[in-house]
Formats: C-alpha cells, sequence, structure tokens
C-alpha cells in the first residue's frame, strides 16, 4: 500500500489520505488495525476477503467495503492479484448523506449496506499486529490470533456496499447538476456543506438533458478533487485517465474536459444517451491534497496538454447582447 494523497495530522481527527494497494499474495500470520481512521477499500481489480474481528466480507471491483478505525483485520486474495484503492478518513465517520428534497428514499440507501455474520479463528500461532497510529506503523507480536472474535452485537461495525445499488439521480430537464448528486458517502467538517470528505460516484446513467453541455462544465472550487477510476472511461477525458489511474485537482485549481470530450459534446445530438461500461470515482475534500513523493515522481508531467488548443469561441453578436442583458436580468433579482 502506498500513499498518494494526505492533508491534515491524524491526531488533528480531520482530514483524508488517499492510497494505493497492490497485492500479489495473502496477510500470512499478521493483521492491520488503523488508528488514524477508518479505510474505505475500493478494489479495482481482483476480489479480495477482508478478514476482520466481526467476521469476513469480499469485496471485488464495483464494490466498496469499510473497515471501521481501530478494527483489526486480515486481507486474503481470492485468486491471483489485486488492486485498488483506499481512503483513508481520519475525520467523522462516513455516513449517508442528508437527502434535503429527495426525500426519503434513493442515492445510496441503508438497506444495501451487507455486515458480515460473526466468523473467528482459534489460531495459537505467533501473529504480528501492525497498528498504524500518529502516521507511523508500530509492531508487535501475539502468541495467537486476534480475530478470535465469536459473537458481537452493535452498530461499529465493518460493511460492504455495491455501487450498482447506488440510485443515481440526475437531470430530466437541463444543466449539468453539481456532482455532489453523486455522493455516496460523506464526512462532515464543522462547516455545513463543505465536507471533511466526500465518496461521490460516476457510475452509468442516462444523459437527457436540452439545451445543455451535458460533460461536467469548467469549474474551480472550494473543495480538492482526487478521482479515480475503477472500470471503463470517463465522460469528461477522451485518453489518459486509466482504470487504476489517480487524479488531483486541488481547491481552485481550474478544471474540465479535455479538447476532444468538449468538441464532441460540444457537436453531439442531444438525444437521450446512457453513459455505459464506466465506473469514476471522487474522494473530494475541503482540505488541500499534498501529494506525496511517491506521487510526484510517477506524475503525468504534460498533464495540463489536456487543455491545450481550445479554440476561441467565436459568438454571434447577438449571443453577446443576450449574455449581456441575462447578467443585468440577475443583478435586478440579486
Ligand atoms: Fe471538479
Amino acid at each position: 500500500m502506498v500513499t498518494m494523497l494526505a492533508n491534515r495530522d491524524p491526531a488533528d481527527l480531520e482530514g483524508v489520505a488517499v492510497h494505493l494497494y497492490r497485492a500479489q499474495k495473502s496477510m500470512e500470520n499478521r493483521v492491520f488495525v488503523d488508528a488514524d481512521g477508518e479505510l474505505l477499500i475500493i478494489p479495482q481489480d481482483g476480489a479480495i476477503e477482508i478478514q476482520t474481528e466481526l467476521g469476513r466480507i469480499e469485496a471485488g471491483p464495483g464494490d466498496v467495503a469499510l473497515v471501521p478505525r481501530g478494527v483489526k483485520f486480515r486481507v486474503n486474495l481470492i485468486a491471483g492479484e489485486a488492486r485498488g484503492y483506499v481512503a483513508e478518513n481520519h475525520g467523522l465517520p462516513f455516513r449517508l448523506p442528508d437527502l434535503g428534497p429527495i426525500g426519503a428514499n434513493g442515492l445510496a440507501n441503508p438497506r444495501d449496506f451487507e455486515v458480515p455474520m460473526a466468523a473467528y479463528e482459534d489460531r495459537d500461532d505467533k501473529t504480528e499486529v501492525i497498528q498504524k497510529y500518529l502516521g507511523s506503523l508500530w509492531t508487535t507480536t501475539l502468541d495467537h490470533s486476534p480475530l478470535d472474535v465469536v459473537g458481537w452485537h452493535g452498530n461499529y461495525v465493518p460493511w460492504r456496499y455495491d455501487l450498482n445499488r447506488f440510485n443515481t439521480i440526475g437531470t430530466v430537464s437541463f444543466d449539468h447538476p453539481d456532482p455532489s448528486i453523486f455522493t455516496v458517502l460523506t464526512s462532515p467538517s464543522n462547516v455545513p456543506g463543505r465536507a471533511n470528505a466526500d465518496f461521490v460516484i460516476f457510475p452509468p446513467r442516462w444523459m437527457v438533458a436540452e439545451d445543455t453541455f451535458r460533460p461536467p462544465w469548467f469549474h474551480r472550487n472550494v473543495m480538492s478533487e482526487a478521482m479515480g477510476l475503477i472500470h471503463g472511461a470517463y465522460d469528461a477525458k477522451a485518453d489518459g485517465f486509466a482504470p487504476g489511474g489517480l487524479s488531483l485537482h486541488n481547491l481552485m485549481s481550474g478544471h474540465g474536459p479535455d479538447v476532444e470530450s468538449w468538441q464532441k459534446a460540444s457537436s453531439a445530438d442531444l438525444k437521450p444517451h446512457k453513459i455505459e461500461n464506466t465506473l469514476a470515482f471522487m474522494v473530494e475534500t475541503c482540505w488541500p491534497y499534498r501529494p506525496t513523493q511517491f506521487a510526484l515522481d510517477r506524475a503525468q508531467p504534460d498533464y495540463d496538454e489536456a487543455w491545450a488548443g481550445f479554440p476561441k469561441a467565436k459568438l454571434p453578436n447577438d449571443a453577446r447582447r443576450n449574455a449581456q442583458s441575462r447578467s443585468n436580468l440577475l443583478g435586478r433579482w440579486l
């Protein structure tokens, strides 16, 4: 597991880090426990079994699994190798977002979160416990496996969620809604509406907006956006963003679709269209991410080239007048 992006000190009990993992063999006679935060595990390739103190969870690409802060676990490979992402949340535990006017149901529904049955092992083998605490790894060796909890009750539990169960909501009229409409989980900060961390997905969905540039628009904002791709292609990047990759747009960095995606969307016939075979996600945070040296050493040096070659827009005179009168109208309205 390598750290790509991080912010805040774990001792602040705020912030989030994004790691990548890659495994060629199961953990043997070893368990891990993270005192710094809960771990949202996002498999990208290959299924894993997460054997926790409270039971076993299998998770593969398309699932996410969460191990709460302080719960010991071991990862076993199910077949071959495994790769994926981890969001380590130092702040308030991830929870479902408030649905506001959406109402009682929608987005990720509570009924779809699966928790394990108790399962234990009775093994008097030497077991190394690796604990992450204040950003460092500490070890001790026990004379037995600590995954020996015979039964439990409570609600501080690991869980699995199948991202296919996400009830995706979008516009049925015009405009591209804020991506917060795709929030699966949120870790609030002390400022309402500005999350310590949001886990957001961009799953297959229908695009039906009229009179609208449908991909994400050009923007900058107060949140820092780390984005990954589980499979397929992301609708705002034609090339250069492969499954397993990670992109970062820190707060107030302008970004948007690349030239090819912009041209395609600008000339598209706006019929209902289904975006299929794709699953991208974002770990958005109000804190600026600092890339690690490991990440910087592997960064794409010419990333900005994605926005090179945009032609200057030619607006007819009546469009200029319309733009002017609209801003006057908005000014009066406010
Ligand atoms: Fe963005």
